[in-house]
């Protein structure tokens, strides 16, 4: 997998300026590629990521018979088989490096009436499954998972689902999606209760399908209706979680001032924008708007001094996916950061907790590690080289911390930038860092 994997070099210092649209929301565009492959009726999508791990879900569908026409310029139109319509794949489906895509796609498959297999590379076959293999078998379904509850899964289809009532527990999108979608091939109501609030886009785009989930007290609920998905226009609004390298670099860059067009601000996923607000940043949401029942905004950031923070508990799930781009903010500012109860970040595409500690580490940065979490000592930030362990976001956060460094930053391993973030050492060069790309 590292074979091949270009690294970037980043020149230390720079501001970032102007206007940047970063590419859509991964989360949303893998649902609804989804929905739009099991509804009936033709799903147009606008905005669409054309990152590896969406266009690896919408192979998975196709190598099911469904057509579509693109993706071109975020557009795509997929003619839907309707809830019972796919058929078996030939060969094995590849989800890529995607955890998303291979959860929720257990729990959809799980309702076929046909077998199948899903895998993925080397660091998503070492991620945990037994999550979503556990309540699926509560539900009747037949999956089997590798060594240790890891990828491969394997599906067998023609099982009668029923609905459960399901307290996850962890707080996981990943999960609650699994089963709502398993839900919409089982007999009676799937309902599913989070320890926390978790992204909530699936329970969103079924309302948009025509399948309305409803939420009370931490749970959600999927009425068992027979009801089939009907298609429906999907704008896919601009990442939040990538426009949080950008949120961070303008932050602690002198001189900086950045607008972010058209990003996603659903509250279940603006946990950045909080825990950076705390530490200082000055960060403006400007025409908050709403597009295909997804709240968005222009986020306008300026330069601000920063200073360290407790991360509150509640914020951990809201900004799951931002803590390598945050502890590089921690490292610019005054004083300890202080980041406990993440244990999943050792669950994602790296051991992101070890990730980010070797990263600053290298970087001189003062850092503990520690089993749930970080302490961070923010000051001053070295040129170094730093190991991306493969990980798009961890690659990401450390050529954005370039701009506060004393030195170069080289940042190896960075092939799977393409998986979320197609185009970033374009982008970011635009708006201001001195990133080249070394094959
Ligand atoms: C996602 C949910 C989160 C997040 C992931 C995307 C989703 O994972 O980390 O990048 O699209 O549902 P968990 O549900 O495992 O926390």
């Amino acid at each position: 997998m590292t074979a091949h994997s270009p690294s970037y070099r980043v020149g230390p210092g720079g501001s970032l300026l102007g206007t940047v649209r970063v590419p859509g929301d991964k989360s949303i565009s893998h649902r609804a590629v989804m929905l739009g492959a099991i509804a009936n009726g033709v799903t147009r999508i606008t905005g669409l990521l054309e990152g590896e791990d969406v266009l690896a879900t919408l192979g998975a569908f196709r190598a099911m018979g469904v057509t579509a026409r693109g993706p071109r310029d975020g557009g795509l139109e997929i003619r839907g088989a309707g809830l019972h319509g796919l058929c078996a794949p030939a060969a094995p489906l590849d989800m890529g490096n995607s955890g998303t895509a291979m959860r929720l796609m257990a729990g959809l498959l799980a309702g076929q009436a046909f077998d199948s297999e899903l895998v993925g590379d080397a660091s998503l076959s070492r991620r945990p499954m037994a999550r979503v293999i556990e309540p699926l078998r509560a539900m009747g379904a037949c999956v089997e998972g590798g060594a240790g509850g890891r990828p491969p899964l394997r599906i067998t289809g023609g099982q009668r689902l029923r609905g459960i009532d399901y307290r996850m527990p962890v707080a996981s999108a990943q999960v609650k999606s699994a089963l709502l979608l398993a839900g919409l091939y089982a007999s009676g109501a799937t309902a599913v209760t989070e320890p926390a609030p978790t992204r909530d886009h699936t329970e969103r785009m079924l309302g948009a399908f025509g399948r309305p989930v409803t939420r009370e007290a931490g749970t959600v609920r999927l009425l068992e209706s027979g009801g089939a998905l009907s298609a429906c226009p999907v704008d896919v609004p601009a990442d939040i979680s990538s426009a949080a390298f950008f949120l961070v670099g303008a932050s602690i860059a002198p001189g900086s001032e950045l607008r972010l067009t058209g990003v996603g601000v659903n509250p279940t996923r603006t946990g950045i924008i909080d825990v950076l607000r705390r530490m200082g940043a000055d960060i403006r949401i400007d025409q908050p708007r709403e597009s295909g029942g997804e709240p968005v905004a222009d986020l306008v950031v300026r330069h601000a001094p920063l200073r360290g923070i407790e991360i509150p508990p509640a914020l951990v799930p809201l900004s799951i996916d931002e803590f390598p781009a945050i502890m590089v903010a921690a490292a610019c500012a005054e004083g300890e950061t202080v980041l406990s109860g993440a244990g999943e970040l050792r669950v994602k595409e790296s051991d992101r907790i070890a990730a980010i500690a070797g990263g600053l580490a290298a970087l001189g940065v003062s850092v503990e590690e520690r089993a749930d979490g970080l302490r961070v000592r923010g000051g001053r930030v070295s040129g170094g080289v730093v190991d991306s362990f493969g990980d798009h976001r961890i690659a990401m956060a450390f050529a954005i911390a370039a701009l506060r460094a004393e030195g170069p930053v080289t940042v190896m391993d960075t092939r799977n930038v393409a998986t979320s973030f197609p185009g970033f050492p374009a982008l970011a060069r635009r708006a201001g860092l001195a990133i080249e790309v070394a094959a």
